[in-house]
């Protein structure tokens, strides 16, 4: 059980700052999310907390101790990345059983934790099989069992599910939230761009921009009080809806904020109105993208397939005035 802190960590390359003075706590234990857009730092956080890197300034503790200096094999890590390099030559038992050759494990031990990992991850069958006679996800399962073997105290993940088909992502993501249930002592530490998985595997979530810690807080702490513009439009799926001006000078904000699942359509008389521009229809859902004269069309949720044509005028409202409104510089307005 570890406590991972950073203090005011900071990591440039040469001139150039990517990560510029991250604060932050995680528990011991936890399933720690980091999410943001594509370059604001968060593979290289991870690497600075696996000793991939070097940190510019600042401190980072496991428990008490400061192990800016320690090698990623004296921390007690292991890593999982986006591509599961597995030795191409070795079955899937060596594959996993490398690591702990090199560090001199005992025969019987080797094995045991060996059997134990793919057991956990349902890959005994597989164990004599080479990397070659695999699918993506039961690679990338090798993957993770080859880090798993290694009893880490941490773990960290960079995307390791970005490589797989939509149906085996699913499948890999729900064999992660068991492997965390599972794995009780460790702390795990996992960056991803995908919506879904940040929601549903995180007991938080960290919300990185440019280098900075947005918000950290649970998936539902995140969803319902976005601490600014950034994080709305960033957690939820799909994205908030922003509006300016008079639609939000009514709400007394300079921005205003509704998610598509908190709009409705009424057959009349609604706080906004206009015309029906397009439709998706997903089958068990469908999106309407709604013309009310503001910069975007407003994108409203509904259940099951559309029920309006495009070109009819609709009338839609926010549901329980579940709206977010935000100052000009982009943070909670004031009542
Ligand atoms: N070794 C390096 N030398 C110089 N710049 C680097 C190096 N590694 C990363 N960077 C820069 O640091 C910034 C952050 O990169 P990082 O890989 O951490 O982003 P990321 O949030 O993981 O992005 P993505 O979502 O695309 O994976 C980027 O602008 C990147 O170009
Ligand atoms: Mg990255």
């Amino acid at each position: 059980m570890t406590v991972i802190r950073l203090n005011n960590v900071r990591k440039s390359f040469g001139t150039f700052d990517v990560i510029k003075g991250v604060d932050l706590e995680i528990n011991p234990c936890e399933f720690m999310v980091f999410v943001g857009p594509s370059g604001c730092g968060k593979s290289t956080l991870l690497r600075l907390i696996a000793g991939l890197e070097d940190i510019t300034s600042g401190t980072l503790a496991f428990d008490e101790k400061v192990v800016n200096s320690l090698t990623p094999s004296q921390r007690g890590i292991a890593m999982v990345f986006q591509s599961y390099a597995l030795y191409p030559h070795m079955t899937v038992y060596d594959n996993m059983a490398f690591g702990l050759k090199l560090a001199k494990g005992g025969a019987d031990e080797i094995k045991r934790r060996v059997n134990e990992a793919a057991e956990m991850l349902q890959i005994t069958d597989y164990l004599d099989r080479l990397p070659k006679q695999l699918s993506g996800g039961q690679r990338q399962r090798v993957a993770i069992g080859r880090a798993i073997v290694r009893d880490p105290k941490v773990f960290l993940f960079d995307e390791p599910l970005s490589n797989l088909d939509a149906a085996l992502r699913v499948q890999t993501r729900l064999e992660i939230a068991k492997l965390h249930a599972k794995m009780h002592e460790t702390t795990m530490i996992y960056v991803t761009h995908d919506q879904v998985e940040a929601m549903t595997l995180a007991d938080r979530i960290c919300v990185l921009r440019d280098g900075n810690v947005e918000q950290v807080g649970t998936p539902m702490e995140l969803y319902e009080k976005p601490q600014s513009t950034f994080v709305a439009g960033f957690i939820g799926s799909p994205k908030m809806n922003f509006l300016t001006e008079k639609f939000a000078d009514a709400y007394k904000a300079h921005t205003l904020g509704v998610r598509p699942e908190h709009l409705e359509v009424r057959e009349k008389a609604g706080t906004w109105a206009g015309k029906l521009i397009h439709s998706e229809n997903l089958g068990s859902e469908s999106y309407l993208y709604i013309d009310i004269g503001a910069k975007e069309p407003l994108v409203v949720r509904q259940d099951g397939k559309p029920s309006r044509q495009p070109g009819d005028l609709l009338h839609v409202s926010p549901i329980n005035d579940n709206v977010h409104r935000f100052d000009q510089s982009g943070y909670p307005a004031r009542a």
